[in-house]
C-alpha cells in the first residue's frame, strides 16, 4: 500500500534559465516548507538531477524525480526517467524510438497560446502520452485548461496538476497528490495508472498579472541581454535561453 505524496512535476530553477530567483537547492528547501513530498525539476532541455541533489532532497523528505521539458520539433513536452541525454529527443520519430515503459510523458499546458505548446500536434501524437498537464496559470474567466480537462477525459488520460513555477509563488497554488510508494518507479506507475488527483485553485487576477508581468520582464531583459551579447564579441549566449522559451514563460508555462 502507498501513501498519498504532495507532487509538483512540473519546476524551473535558475540551473535552466538565469533569470530564475532560486537555484535547485533552495526550490527543494521552500518546497519541503510547503509539505511536498515529490519534486521534479524540469528545465528545457537540460536534465537537472545527479545523485548529490537527489540525497539533499532525501534528507528533507522528498522524492527527487530526474525530469526534463524537452523541445520537440518545437513543442515543449514533460519526460520523466528518461535513460537518454534530452538533446536526443529532438522528433517525435525520436521520442517513439527511444520512449520505455519506465518513462513518464506528460503533455504541458497543451492548448495554451504559444508556438511551443503542443496544441493539435497533441492529438496527432496522443499515443505517446501518459498524462496531460493542468496548468496553475489561470484565472476564473480566463483558462486554457479546458480543453485539457476535455481531452483527459475524451481519451482516459489522468491530468497531474503542476505549477511550472519560475517565480516563489507559483508553487503550490497548483499540485497533485499522488496514491504511491516513495519511489520514483511507483510514482510514475501510479500516474500512469491514473492514481493522482489534481488540487488547485484560479489564480487571482492581481496574481495573474503579477506573474504575467515578471516573467514579461525577464523575457525583455533576456532579449536585450541576448542583443547587447551580439555586439559584443567574446561574450557567449547561452543556448538555453533563447527568445522561444522566454516567450512560452509569458503564455504562463
Ligand atoms: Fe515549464
Amino acid at each position: 500500500m502507498g501513501s498519498t505524496l504532495k507532487a509538483d512535476l512540473h519546476l524551473h530553477t535558475r540551473e535552466g534559465e538565469a533569470f530564475i530567483a532560486y537555484g535547485a537547492r533552495e526550490l527543494i528547501d521552500r518546497a519541503a516548507e510547503h509539505g511536498f513530498d515529490v519534486l521534479s525539476i524540469t528545465n528545457h532541455d537540460t536534465l537537472t538531477f545527479d545523485r548529490e541533489l537527489a540525497d539533499y532532497a532525501r534528507e528533507r523528505g522528498i522524492l527527487l524525480i530526474p525530469g526534463v521539458e524537452a523541445t520537440v520539433e518545437g513543442k515543449h513536452v514533460l519526460i520523466y526517467n528518461l535513460h537518454v541525454p534530452p538533446e536526443r529527443i529532438r522528433s517525435f520519430a525520436d521520442l517513439r524510438r527511444y520512449r520505455r515503459p519506465d518513462w513518464l510523458v506528460v503533455a504541458p499546458h497543451p492548448f495554451y497560446p504559444g508556438s511551443i505548446c503542443l496544441g493539435r500536434r497533441l492529438l496527432r501524437e496522443i499515443d505517446l502520452f501518459d498524462a496531460i498537464e493542468f496548468s496553475h496559470f489561470y484565472t476564473r474567466a480566463i483558462d486554457f485548461n479546458r480543453a485539457a480537462v476535455r481531452l483527459a477525459r475524451d481519451t482516459g488520460r489522468p491530468l497531474v496538476g503542476s505549477s511550472d513555477a519560475h517565480l516563489p509563488g507559483q508553487l503550490s497554488t497548483t499540485y497533485s497528490l499522488i496514491e504511491a510508494q516513495r519511489t520514483v518507479a511507483s510514482v510514475l506507475s501510479a500516474v500512469r495508472a491514473g492514481r493522482v488527483q489534481v488540487v488547485t485553485r484560479p489564480l487571482t487576477v492581481r496574481e495573474w498579472a503579477a506573474i504575467t508581468t515578471r516573467l514579461g520582464l525577464a523575457a525583455v531583459r533576456e532579449s536585450a541581454r541576448q542583443a547587447l551579447a551580439r555586439w559584443s564579441p567574446g561574450r557567449t549566449v547561452s543556448r538555453r535561453m533563447l527568445w522561444k522559451g522566454q516567450a512560452r514563460s509569458i503564455a504562463g508555462s
